[in-house]
């Protein structure tokens, strides 16, 4: 005879281990599942947005250009409408962010009187020259972000953030 017979006992603690463990995993993984579902969500739609703004239009004079673009937060869609500043350096399309780099308010193309050709934030007069680079001794430590941008069908498309690719 085996002296690895299976007792009584032992075949109900390890029936009643498996049978418990089996219906805890059961309950736990659709608590998991819902709780990174957000995370493995595909996102639709692509990178960038159409705006409304025709490339024909554009000029070297940065001009707002408004986007709306859906947002997802956990479980929760919302549109959300940004905004970029957007002009021709040649061939060239320019969209900065116009979230200022200081302390995150919004910059104005010519927004201060005296410098009518920069960027300028109302917070702490922070100020940019055109191509988004802070001018030194205001608040910003760094350029304007920029945006990606795309052409269809002669309007404009809006994409992710950047850092600013024109300011070394
Ligand atoms: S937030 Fe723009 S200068 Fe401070």
């Amino acid at each position: 005879m085996s002296n690895n017979r299976v007792s009584r006992r032992q075949f109900l603690n390890y029936t009643l281990t498996g049978v418990g463990g089996f219906m805890a995993a059961g309950m736990l993984m659709p608590m998991v599942r819902f709780a990174v579902d957000p995370v493995l969500a595909k996102k639709g739609g692509g990178d960038f947005v159409l705006t409304e703004q025709k490339i024909s239009e554009l000029t070297e004079k940065p001009v707002k250009v408004d986007f709306t673009y859906e947002q997802v937060d956990a479980w929760y869609k919302s549109d959300v409408t940004d905004n970029a500043w957007v002009y021709k350096d040649g061939d060239k399309i320019i969209a900065l962010s116009p979230v200022c780099k200081h302390l995150g308010c919004t910059v104005n193309w010519g927004g201060d009187k005296k410098e009518p050709n920069q960027f300028y934030c109302p917070c702490h007069s922070g100020r940019y020259e055109k191509n988004g680079k802070n001018v030194p001794k205001t608040p910003p430590l760094g350029p304007l972000d920029e945006f990606q941008v795309k052409e269809k069908d002669g309007y404009l498309m809006i994409g992710k953030v950047v850092p600013n690719t024109m300011v070394k």
